[in-house]
């Protein structure tokens, strides 16, 4: 069960400052991501989800729902925002959409193939232990499953050189951190160059400005304003429960 704070919401959900501020913005960035499907080739090499049953942990608005069931045998999505939650619902297209967080998954023991979470709870720094998602998703995978955590790369490609510029790792952790925290936890991590790719230079303006509120991207988005792609590393975290 979620525990609740006096507003009624979730103790351990703090509102996405993207998609959950701007969702249509987010669903903008979600089709610009890795149109070169290279993200999506070692996902499948890493944790195959054809036939198995998966779980997108922290789903958001369930924008990559639909694309899992293409392939699975059964997917689950787990949301804590109450609105992101409804929107996912209205999309998700065979898709159960349950009301949880990483820290209370609403699953049996031992339940799913598969998870994979998408910048969404396992931001490990000092100021963030990640182990209680952790130790929640080991309980419900299956011996044998696997978990891919799917975040930025803090030191290759444009877009790591905007959060650099950002110091978004003060807020983050440092990538050393990142990666020793995973290794410590018995992941492997696995670096995937990719971009983000846009239809118009003005949807990459509007989406690197709501990712950098602070104006801190305005130089880079100055020099070049017509361009519609940006290099973006990703860095995944895999784990496999013994
Ligand atoms: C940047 S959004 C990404 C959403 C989605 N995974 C996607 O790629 O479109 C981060 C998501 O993490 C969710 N979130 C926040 N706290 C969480 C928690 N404790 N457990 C699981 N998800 C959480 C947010 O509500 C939001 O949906």
């Amino acid at each position: 069960m979620l525990n609740h704070d006096r507003a009624g919401m979730p103790a351990d959900f703090f509102r996405a400052w993207n998609q959950g501020l701007h969702p249509d913005l987010y669903e903008i960035e979600n089709r610009a991501l890795d149109r070169e499907e290279y993200v999506w080739a070692a996902l499948s090499r890493l944790a195959p989800w054809a036939g198995r049953i998966i779980l997108d942990l922290g789903c958001g608005t369930g924008f990559w729902l639909p694309r899992y069931a293409e392939q699975a045998a059964s997917v689950i999505g787990v949301e804590p925002d109450p609105e992101l939650l409804a929107a996912a619902r209205a999309r998700a297209g065979g898709a159960s959409v349950l009301h949880g967080s990483a820290e209370h998954i609403p699953l049996p023991d031992s339940s799913v193939d598969v998870v994979h979470a998408r910048f969404a709870y396992f931001f490990p720094s000092p100021q963030h232990d990640c182990s209680a998602g952790l130790a929640e998703v080991l309980r419900v995978l299956r011996p044998g499953g696997s978990l891919v955590v799917i975040d930025n790369d803090q030191d290759d490609g444009e877009f790591a050189d905007l959060l650099e510029a950002a110091n978004a790792a003060a807020g983050q952790g440092e990538g050393d951190y990142i990666a020793s925290w995973w290794a410590e936890h018995g992941a492997s991590t696995t670096r995937v160059m990719s971009s983000w790719t846009f239809d118009r230079p003005e949807e990459l303006a509007d989406v690197v400005r709501m990712e950098f509120p602070n104006g801190t991207a305005d130089a880079w988005l100055e020099a070049d304003p017509q361009r519609s792609r940006l290099s973006y590393g990703y860095a995944l975290h895999h784990l496999r429960k013994g």
